[in-house]
Order: C-alpha cells, then sequence, then structure tokens
C-alpha cells in the first residue's frame, strides 16, 4: 500500500486531502499541531502532534515514516497572518509564517532518503500569493515565494535521483484561511483541489518536469 504524510491535516485543505488520499486507498501518517482527532476513514492512519517549528516533530514524523515507508510527502501546513500593514503585526504572526517554511525545509529533507527509496514525490502547497503582489499580504506572499523557489530550484537534483516535486499554486479556497471573504460561492472547493493533488501524484513522465501547476478560480 502506497503511504501519504500529509501536515496540517487538521486544517481545512488538511482534511480534504486526507479524504482524497483515503478513497485512493493510500496509507496516512497525518500531521496536526494540536490533538489527534479519530477520524472516519478505512484506510489505516496514525498521527503526529507538534509544532513543524520544532525539530522533534520532524524527528517523529520522519520516524513514523521509516516504519512505513514513504511514498508521497504532502507539505499543506502553513500559518497566514491577518491581513493588513506589517508594521503593526505582531512578531509571533510573521515569525509563523517564515519558521513554517523552515519546518517545510527541513521535513522535506529528513525524508528526503525514503523518497528516494520509493522514487517518491512531494508536493508542496503554496498560492497565488507568490506570484501576485497582494495589499496587506506581504509576509504570506514572502513566505509562499520562498516555497516556489525552493520547490522549483530543488527539482534538478530531485530529478536526478527520480523523485518528483509538485508545486501546487492555489487560488482562494473555501477553508478557514478565506473565512469571512464574502465570495464564499465561489471558490476553489477544497475537496475538488484534493482530488486534483491526488491524481497528479500518479503522473510520471519520462521528459517532462512541470515546474509548478497553478489552480485558480474558475468562478468570479
Ligand atoms: N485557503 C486558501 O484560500 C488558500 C489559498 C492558497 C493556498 N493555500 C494553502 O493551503 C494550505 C492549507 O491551508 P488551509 O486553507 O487549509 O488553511 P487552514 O485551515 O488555516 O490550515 C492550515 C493548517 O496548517 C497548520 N499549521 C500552521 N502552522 C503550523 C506549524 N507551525 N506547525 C504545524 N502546523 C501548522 C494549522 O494547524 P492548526 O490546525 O493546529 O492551526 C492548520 O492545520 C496552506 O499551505 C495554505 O497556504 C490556501
Amino acid at each position: 500500500m502506497a503511504v501519504v504524510m500529509i501536515t496540517g491535516s487538521r486544517g481545512g485543505f488538511g482534511r480534504a486531502l486526507t479524504r482524497a488520499f483515503a478513497d485512493a486507498k493510500y496509507d496516512l501518517i497525518l500531521h496536526s499541531r494540536t490533538k489527534a482527532p479519530s477520524l472516519a476513514i478505512k484506510s489505516k492512519y496514525k498521527f503526529v502532534v507538534g509544532n513543524l517549528h520544532e525539530s522533534r516533530t520532524v524527528g517523529k514524523l520522519n520516524k513514523a515514516a521509516t516504519e512505513w515507508g514513504l511514498d508521497v510527502l504532502v507539505n499543506n501546513a502553513a500559518h497566514r497572518p491577518p491581513t493588513g500593514p506589517f508594521w503593526g503585526m505582531p512578531r509571533d504572526e510573521v515569525w509563523d509564517s517564515v519558521h513554517g517554511v523552515g519546518g517545510l525545509f527541513d521535513l522535506t529533507a529528513e525524508v528526503w532518503p525514503l523518497l528516494k527509496t520509493s522514487r517518491g514525490c512531494v508536493v508542496n502547497i503554496g498560492s497565488i500569493g507568490a506570484k501576485i503582489a497582494t495589499d496587506g499580504e506581504g509576509v504570506y506572499g514572502a513566505a509562499k515565494a520562498a516555497v516556489a523557489q525552493f520547490s522549483k530550484g530543488i527539482q534538478f537534483e530531485a530529478t536526478r535521483c527520480d523523485v518528483r516535486v509538485l508545486l501546487v499554486q492555489l487560488g482562494a479556497m473555501n477553508t478557514g484561511m478565506a473565512e469571512g471573504r464574502p465570495d464564499q460561492d465561489k471558490l476553489i472547493n477544497a475537496d475538488e483541489a484534493a482530488r486534483a493533488v491526488c491524481s497528479m501524484c500518479e503522473i510520471r513522465f519520462d521528459t517532462i518536469r512541470m515546474p509548478e501547476v497553478v489552480l485558480e478560480r474558475k468562478n468570479y
């Protein structure tokens, strides 16, 4: 059975990814910052709880993956500070975003040998906010731009060891992160996006490298 690891699995998109990969019959290593919920899914799963800023959380995730093997890592967890002027933003909000990127680097490096063994796939969840600067979102945009360049940069070395790195740049989606937006009925449906991500993990090309996949809203 193929194994997927999903970070930030309690958030809106994390839950959708959990459902999509469970439906595709993956075993799941699920990460959450807070306590593990019980899930109504048929797949085998285990939970690792902890903040990705902390190396012990990364170590626990690697241990779980070493026990089961690992085919897909989905780096989904991210902190989005409230929209507004950066100079008024609490320092914790800024550093939660920046350290979130550090956690993604750490975890990817830690499980890389397992992905090399399985010829697996890393999915980094990015944002349109990395491509288009938005008023009041300088910190979030910067953090996501770092995720994007990291993903594109490591694709070359990944190719040499037959690992795929998929950067998925998402538009606004109907999760907690987009709470309060007036256009909820026009947002990307998280379950649909999760199914798209899951199916992309199955695709393997011989001569094509996809620097990024952009999933934008259809409805405006
Ligand atoms: N929703 C959108 O419109 C949108 C658009 C583009 C991209 N994205 C991206 O989609 C991904 C999922 O976001 P979402 O929409 O599902 O938002 P969400 O509901 O806020 O979920 C974010 C998840 O990340 C976790 N997290 C944040 N910082 C963490 C840390 N330091 N250590 C461990 N876990 C941490 C949160 O944990 P807790 O549950 O403990 O808080 C939560 O589970 C993110 O990468 C986001 O940037 C979202």
